[in-house]
This record gives structure tokens, C-alpha cells and sequence, in this order.
């Protein structure tokens, strides 16, 4: 990667195109006993030694819940449109499904009206992991009744906070939760059953589409709702067969399963086979299908990079796909973060291409995109991190070729505002365009902040500049 400073590009984006950074509650709030929240899955799992790298929690994370104020203020010094936060399930309903704690509202209320003060629209996700502990002691969700429990605690959500939120996420990564969470057991609650992962798949597909309809009900014409899988582009090792039927597996429980459902009303068939095979058919209920598909105003998607995939040897033990130990998983030849997942922005870009050609998409907002590396901090407290900013800056020219192609996008959010709580790897990865000192919980904007910072300026520059000089022709 080079270290001059890509130059923005400002044509394409149209005027209302909304530039964010997005964040999760249990990866920067903190405060995890107070105002009555209840314990989550990730409470329990954090403090289960030997499954975050380092014993690291969420208890105080980037304290963002005492800094809601300075918080709002960095993101508007930073430009942004919009900000991408999630609800934690457990502060509004602590046990999940019992009573209403009108402490964790008021919590968020002050955050989204301190946000609509500063001129920054607030996009909610209803679901990013937390799930309520005592839910997980009656089965989380590979039991149907979670769906149930879901769809009241997003009805409680979107009647206290419509009147201040027009866009509202249900699900932030439903694989991660469904695959990590139960069949790699690598996140909350860390179960290795393939039959309760595609349940738990299957349930949050539902919680999405009920969620979704019982939302819409008592929603105004501005509210747009939709779900945000993470999505990928995957590519087979070589042209043999094997390798083929490997990427169409690992496409159809990456992205198929989710598009297909929530877009057109049915699981894919190989997708269904997988079910049958991990005797979890009978979790798919006559009419669910249709009920998962309610009509979607915006189609978020969250992308960091692409798989590469061959025919495996069945050793393949730990992949997080139920039935992915038919594929082995190869490096990508691009450079890498230090995930090690490999820097491919045209994986973006064809991505977005094929959800408009093949899935006829609704609007598309890019919710997470962006890369960890190895920050230093420098003897004056400063971060200079050209490998972030050029990640962040060949993808956003990915979304703008992708918009010359003829896709609907209307946003991108770098993920993430600020280094925070990475699941299982903990504190040690850092993902921020901000900078944060988790000894003093000082924050500093990192060069690709201030990068980010100057391209949404330019880009909106550009914007009105191209109104004006259409009103004057
Ligand atoms: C996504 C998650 C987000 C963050 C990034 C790096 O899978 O949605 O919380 O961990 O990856």
C-alpha cells in the first residue's frame, strides 16, 4: 500500500447519500451493571475463561456510556451524516421478555436526540449479539419462543424512539450469530451443535420478519426497515468441479440463506439439504418462509473481504459452516490485515453488482466496512495509519463504481467509530478511525479519521456544487 493520500473522488455520490461510522452496544458501552441491565450472553461468555484472547470483557469497554455527549461531538468534527449504533436488548427488557426498564430507554433516547441536535441521523440495529442471558437459559435461539420475544422487545423500541429514528436495522450479522455462536462456538453462547446453529439460523430469520411486520404497523411513511447480513464474494481455488461445488456450498450458507429468504420468500434447496442433513427440517414451519420475507426498504450488508475455497479433505474441524468440513479455506493472494483477511474492494463492488442483478435489490446501505491493522502510537500521541485509510478509501471508490454500474447504494459506514471490544480477540484489535486509550478512555482521531473526515466534506462539496450548477442551467 502506498502512503500518499488517495484523492476523493466526489462525483458519483448523490446528494443525500449518507456517510457514517458504525458501532455495537456490548463493543463500547460499558457499564454493564447499571441502570438495571440485565446479564447477556456476552457477559457470560467474556467471563468464561479461555474464550476472549486475553480474558478481556465488555465491563467498561470504551465507556461510551458515560460519554454520549463527547462521543456526538467527535462524530460531528468528523462530518459524519449518520451514525450506526445497536440497542442493548438487556438495558430496555433486562430478562428479555419481562418487564420494561425505562432507565435503559431514557439512555437511548438521550443518545439519539443528542445525535439529532448535532445533525446526525441515527440508523438503529436491533440485534447485534447481546442477547439476553435469562432468553439463553430457556435455549437463546435455537428456541422458536426467542423469535417471539424479539419481536416485543423491537415493538417496545421502535414505539419509544420512532418519533426520533426513521431507519431501523433488525439483525446485525444473523451467520455470526447463528455459526459462530453455536456451531464454531467461537462467540456467544459458544456451542458447537450444527442442529441448534440452523435453528438458531432459522429463528433470528423469523424474529427478523415478524420484527419487521409488527414495526411497520405502527410506523410512519419515513421509517425504512430493513436486516444487514454479512455478505461475501466467494471464489473457488481453481476451475476443477470440486472446487465449484465447494463455493456454491459455502455461498449458499454465506449469502444465499439469508438473500434468498429474507428477499425472495424461500430457503435454496441445497440450503435446505443442509437442514435435512443436521435433522433440523422440522424448524421450518409451514408459512414461516413468507412471514421472514416482509418487503424491505433498504438492504444493509456488511463486507470486509472475499472466501477462497477448495474441496476439502472432511478435516476441516472448526469451520464455522455446519457441513464446511467438506471445504478447505485458502488464503487470499491479495495483501491482508491483520485478521488476515485479504484486501479485496472489488469483491465489494461485484458484490453490490449482483444483489442489484440477481436479487433486484432494495436501497443498499454499506453498514460495516473497514480493516484492523497494528496501530503505534507515536511520541506525540498521534496515528498514522495510511494502510486503514487506504483500505477505507479503495472500498469507497468500490461503492462509487458500483453506483456508475447502475446500483442504488445510499450509505457507507466505516466500522468502526472507535476501537472497541473485538468478541473474541478482545482489545487487541483495533478496527477505530479513533483511537482509544483504554487506560484513560482518551479518544484520538487516527489520519484515517481525519481522511474520512475530509472526504465526506469534499464529496459533499462536489454534490452541491453539481445541484447548484444544475439549478443555474
Ligand atoms: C463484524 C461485526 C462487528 C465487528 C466487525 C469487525 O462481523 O459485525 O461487530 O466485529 O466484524
Amino acid at each position: 500500500m502506498t502512503d500518499h493520500p488517495t484523492p476523493p473522488d466526489t462525483t458519483t455520490f448523490p446528494e443525500h447519500f449518507l456517510w457514517g461510522a458504525a458501532t455495537a452496544s456490548y463493543q463500547i458501552e460499558g457499564a454493564v451493571r447499571e441502570d438495571g441491565r440485565g446479564p447477556t450472553i456476552w457477559d457470560t461468555f467474556s467471563h468464561t475463561p479461555g474464550r476472549v484472547r486475553g480474558g478481556d470483557t465488555g465491563d467498561v469497554a470504551a465507556d461510551h456510556y458515560h460519554r454520549v455527549e463527547q462521543d456526538v461531538a467527535l462524530m460531528r468534527d468528523l462530518n459524519l451524516d449518520a451514525y450506526r449504533f445497536s440497542i442493548a436488548w438487556s438495558r430496555v427488557i433486562p430478562d428479555g421478555d419481562g418487564a420494561i426498564e425505562p432507565r435503559g430507554l431514557a439512555f437511548y433516547r438521550h443518545l439519539v436526540t443528542t445525535l439529532r441536535a448535532a445533525g446526525i441521523e441515527p440508523v438503529i440495529t436491533l440485534y447485534h449479539w447481546d442477547l439476553p442471558q435469562a432468553l439463553q437459559d430457556r435455549g437463546g435461539w435455537a428456541n422458536r419462543a426467542t423469535a417471539d420475544a424479539f419481536v416485543r422487545y423491537a415493538a417496545v423500541v421502535h414505539d419509544a424512539l420512532g418519533s426520533h429514528v426513521d431507519t431501523w436495522m433488525t439483525l446485525n450479522e444473523p451467520w455470526c450469530a447463528a455459526f459462530l455462536g453455536h456451531a464454531s462456538g467461537e462467540h456467544a453462547p459458544g456451542l458447537t451443535d450444527p442442529r441448534a446453529s440452523l435453528r438458531a439460523a432459522h429463528h433470528l430469520l423469523l424474529a427478523h420478519g415478524d420484527a419487521t411486520a409488527a414495526m411497520r404497523r405502527a410506523a410512519g411513511p419515513e421509517h425504512r426497515f430493513g436486516i444487514v447480513p454479512n455478505l461475501y464474494g466467494v471464489q473457488p481455488g481453481s476451475d476443477r468441479p470440486e472446487d465449484h461445488a465447494a463455493a456454491h456450498l459455502i455461498d449458499g450458507l454465506q449469502n444465499r440463506m439469508w438473500l434468498d429468504t429474507t428477499l425472495k420468500g424461500q430457503y435454496p434447496t441445497d440450503v435446505r439439504a443442509i437442514f435435512a442433513r443436521f435433522s433440523a427440517l422440522d424448524a421450518i414451519e409451514d408459512g414461516d418462509e413468507a412471514r421472514i420475507a416482509q418487503p424491505l426498504d433498504l438492504l444493509g450488508i456488511n463486507y470486509y473481504q472475499q472466501h477462497h475455497v477448495a474441496a476439502g479433505d472432511g478435516q476441516g474441524l472448526g469451520s464455522p459452516f455446519p457441513g464446511g468440513d467438506e471445504v478447505a479455506f485458502l488464503p487470499s493472494a491479495q495483501p491482508r490485515t491483520a485478521m488476515g483477511w485479504g484486501v479485496e474492494p472489488d469483491g465489494l463492488r461485484d458484490l453490490l453488482v449482483r444483489l442489484h442483478e440477481e436479487y433486484g435489490s432494495p436501497p443498499i446501505m454499506v453498514c460495516e466496512n473497514g480493516a484492523c491493522f497494528d496501530d503505534v502510537v507515536d511520541d506525540h500521541g498521534r496515528i498514522h495509519d495510511p494502510d486503514r485509510r487506504d483500505f477505507i478509501a479503495a472500498h469507497v471508490d468500490a461503492v462509487e463504481r458500483a453506483i456508475e454500474a447502475g446500483v442504488d447504494v445510499r450509505g457507507y459506514f466505516v466500522w468502526s467509530l472507535l476501537d472497541n471490544f473485538e468478541w473474541a480477540h478482545g482489545y487487541e484489535r483495533r478496527f477505530g478511525i479513533v483511537h482509544v486509550d483504554y487506560e484513560t478512555q482518551r479518544r484520538t482521531v487516527k489520519s484515517s479519521g481525519a481522511w474520512y473526515r475530509d472526504h465526506i466534506a469534499a464529496t459533499k462539496a462536489a454534490a452541491a456544487g453539481a445541484t447548484v450548477s444544475v439549478v443555474d442551467a
